[in-house]
């Protein structure tokens, strides 16, 4: 039976091999250190899925103060389609709300535009807005 709660941290190398096999991880990008800093960040969480002691699916969520955003949402290839994914969406989304947020965004890379259909089937919506960024 699946359960979701907190990413315990030495369940770490699971998540960052369950992200590895989803194409989630790029170069810029250190699993690990993305999953201590969220562990130790107030606004922040990680949500994982189990079967038993097997990592099965995740979910980073964080809250900026004005609006939530999600991260690193992953289930593995053979629990797909299953339900899994918007479980654990429904998760977070619970977690940010207790938070404070009644906003949520979440970032999509052009190449994974696949993708776009399941956060459809979960509420969300496209805009039009470029996101910019910049490297500290
Ligand atoms: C995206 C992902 C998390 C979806 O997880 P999942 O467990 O297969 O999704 P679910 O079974 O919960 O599907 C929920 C709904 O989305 C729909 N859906 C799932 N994947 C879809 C897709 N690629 N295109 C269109 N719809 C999709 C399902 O049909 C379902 O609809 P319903 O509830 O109305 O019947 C999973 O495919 C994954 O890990 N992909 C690789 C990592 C990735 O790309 N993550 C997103 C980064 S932005």
């Amino acid at each position: 039976m699946t359960e979701i709660g907190p990413l315990a941290p030495d369940e770490a190398p699971a998540a960052a091999a369950l992200w590895a096999e989803a194409g989630l991880v790029r170069a810029w990008n250190d699993p690990h250190a993305d999953i201590a800093a969220a562990l130790a960040c107030p606004t922040a969480t990680i949500l994982a899925a189990r079967d038993g002691a097997r990592l099965t699916g995740t979910i980073m969520a964080g809250y900026d103060g004005h609006r939530g955003w999600l991260y690193y949402v992953a289930v593995a290839d053979d629990r797909r389609g299953t339900g899994l994914g918007r479980a654990l969406v429904e998760a977070a989304e619970h977690w940010l709300a207790a938070q404070g947020t009644r906003v949520i965004r979440l970032m999509v890379r052009a190449e994974n535009d696949a993708v776009t259909g399941f956060y459809a089937a979960l509420g969300y919506e496209g805009s039009d807005m470029l996101v910019m960024g910049k490297r500290l």
